[in-house]
Order: C-alpha cells, then structure tokens, then sequence
C-alpha cells in the first residue's frame, strides 16, 4: 500500500482551487492508500502570524476536511504542530538546503515582493519545512495542485541529496499526484491567474448560493467571438476550465460549440455555471454547520490523529538521527 500525504495552510476558508486542485484527491485517494492529511498551521505563519484567528482558522479548515468527505476512520487527519517531530526534521533537512536554491523558489519569490516588510527565514525555507512533511512519513504521492510542482521537485532533491550523502536509500522520491493528469490549476474569475485566499477572487466551499450566484454574473466577458473557433481570451478560457471540473462533458461540449458558431450567450454560460459550483459546494456547506460547532468531535479527531502521525513520525526520526550519527548515550 502507497502511503499519500498533503496539507494545506490555515490562513482560511477553503476555495474551490483548493478543493479540486487537493481536497477532491484527498478524498478519491483514502479508501486505497495509506493517507495523512495534516493542517498546516506553522506553514500559515509565514504570512498570517495572528494569533487571535490562528486557532479559529486550524478549527476552520480541519472541518472543511471533514465535511469534504475525508474519513478519519481510514486516514489520519493532525495539524501540523501537534506532530512536533516535523520541526527536528525541518531542522536537519535545512543543513543541507542550499540558501542559492532556496532563494531561487517562485513562491518565495512572490512571496517576497508581497510580503516586503516581512521577508522572514520561515519564508525562505517554506520548501525545507513543506520537504519535511512529506519525508516525515516517507510519502509516495503527494495530491497538490499546479502551484506546488516546484516545491515537490524540491522535495525529491533533497531526498536524494540526503540519501547520497550518507549512502542510504532511506528516503523515497515523493511525487505530485493528480491521476496521472496534469496537475490542477483554477483560475479566479477575475481574468488572470490562480483563485486564491490573497487574490481576493475567491468561491468559497462554505459560501451561499446567492453569493455565488453574484460573484459568476461580475466575472469578466466581453461581447463574443469575433470569429468561428475563434481562440478564447484568457478570462473566458478561465470560465471554460472552472467549466471543465464542475459540469459533465456534454455540457462543456455545448457551450464550447455555441462559442465556435459564435452563438455563445454568456449569461447563459453563467448561469450554468453557478448551478454547477453551487450542486459541488451545497452538500459541503450543509456538513460544515452540522460539524462547525460540534468541538468534542473535532478535539478527538485531532488528538486521535496527532497521536498516530507521532507514531509514525518519531520512528522517521529515530532512524534519521541513527542515520546522520546522532547517537543517544
Ligand atoms: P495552500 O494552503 O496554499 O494550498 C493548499 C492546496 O490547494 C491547492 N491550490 C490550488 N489548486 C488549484 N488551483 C488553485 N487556484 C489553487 N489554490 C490552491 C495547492 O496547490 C495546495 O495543494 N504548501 C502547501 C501546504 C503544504 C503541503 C505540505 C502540501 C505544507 N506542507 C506538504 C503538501 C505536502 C500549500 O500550498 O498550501
């Protein structure tokens, strides 16, 4: 049996980039794989170090998980620092992390420009800590959407440098996982790049109906095709994608054909559209206020699954510190 782990920050609710770029996996992938899936509260401080709604928003996005169908029955679910074992690991692993490539990063970089008054240690070594967590439990597939590539590429180089270094085959070379598909990206639906929390472009699991119904009729269109199979400008190429995960094939097949003839209505468009995000998010806002406020379910989920991830993570670290020599007395 593989071992699949992912996590995802608490800086949040959850949107439908995480949901279809990691959640959806998380889910699909439980029933036949050995699965962690953690809350990654000390990643979150990098960016959101407040510690008025850090708690609120770790409780926030461990019931996203639960309400999203992950099953802590068959998978272990922890928050990240209550597996403090991830920290020692972090440590060791930041010793042969290079600040050259670490520096290099995309997400740092971004990160950087953002966060300029801000630009901290835990920002530069985000891939060594996110590293870390994978290698904590020698994970083989690792479901994460498109923005994580690097960061997984920089995981199986410092798996391999590890196991080069001390002549061990210790380490696996963990993968991103999406089926064998390319890895997910969703857009916003303000015309360019990702859907994201600092975006501000968001469709949120727990939003309402009506909200989202709003927010699909301002996403930006223009007055139509031109011209038959005309290429789609980037804002209406987003809406297709959004499109391509929420609704069945024939649904994407119409309406890639009314653009092609040139008798695409948007409204039209978007009215499917939001029927369909609303038929994917309706089921998860009903279970995140049946399990929002029910904190005994919540607190033994969490103590339950921290207590299996240490198990597992203090074996990792035994046999890391064997392995770089550090022996007890
Ligand atoms: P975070 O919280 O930024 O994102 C969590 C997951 O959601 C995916 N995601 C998206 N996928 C597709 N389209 C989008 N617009 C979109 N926005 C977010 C991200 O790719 C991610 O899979 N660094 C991780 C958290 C982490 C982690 C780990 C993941 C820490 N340690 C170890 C896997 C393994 C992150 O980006 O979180």
């Amino acid at each position: 049996m593989e071992t699949v782990l992912s996590g995802i920050r608490s800086t949040g609710n959850l949107h439908l980039g995480n949901y279809f770029g990691a959640l959806r996996n998380f889910t699909r992938m439980q029933h036949e794989n050995k699965c962690f899936f953690f809350i990654a509260d000390y990643h979150s401080l990098t960016t959101h170090p407040d510690p008025k709604i850090l708690h609120g928003n770790v409780k926030g996005v461990l019931t996203e998980y639960l309400a999203a169908g992950i099953d802590p029955e068959i998978s272990t679910i922890y928050i990240q620092s209550d597996v403090t074992e991830v920290c020692e690991l972090y440590l060791l692993l930041n010793m042969h992390a290079y600040l050259g490539e670490l520096s290099k990063t995309v997400s740092f970089k971004e990160k950087a420009r953002k966060h300029q008054d801000n630009v901290n240690a835990g920002l530069l070594t985000y891939p060594t800590l996110m590293a870390a967590d994978i290698l904590l439990h020698n994970a083989d597939k690792v479901p994460v959407g498109k923005d994580q590539e690097q960061h997984l590429e920089m995981t199986r180089k410092f798996a391999r440098r590890f196991n080069n270094l001390y002549g061990v085959e210790y380490f696996k070379e963990p993968v991103a996982y999406n089926f064998g598909q390319e890895l997910i990206k969703i857009p916003g639906l303000d015309g360019s790049g990702k859907m994201g929390k600092s975006e501000g472009n968001c469709i949120y699991l727990d939003e309402d109906p009506k909200s989202i119904e709003k927010k699909v009729k301002r996403a930006l269109t223009d007055e139509g095709p031109k011209a038959p199979n005309s290429e789609k400008p980037e804002y209406i190429e987003n809406l297709f994608t959004i499109l391509k995960v929420v609704s069945t094939e024939d649904v994407v097949q119409h309406f890639e054909d009314k653009w092609n003839t040139c008798e695409i209505r948007y409204g039209d468009l978007k009215k499917q559209l939001a029927e369909d995000i609303i038929k994917v998010t309706t089921p998860i806002r009903e279970r995140i206020i049946d399990i929002k406020n029910d904190d005994a379910y919540l607190h033994k989920v969490a103590t339950e699954g921290a207590e299996k991830a240490r198990e597992s993570a203090r074996k990792t670290i035994n046999e890391v510190r064997e392995i770089m020599g550090i022996h007890k007395f």
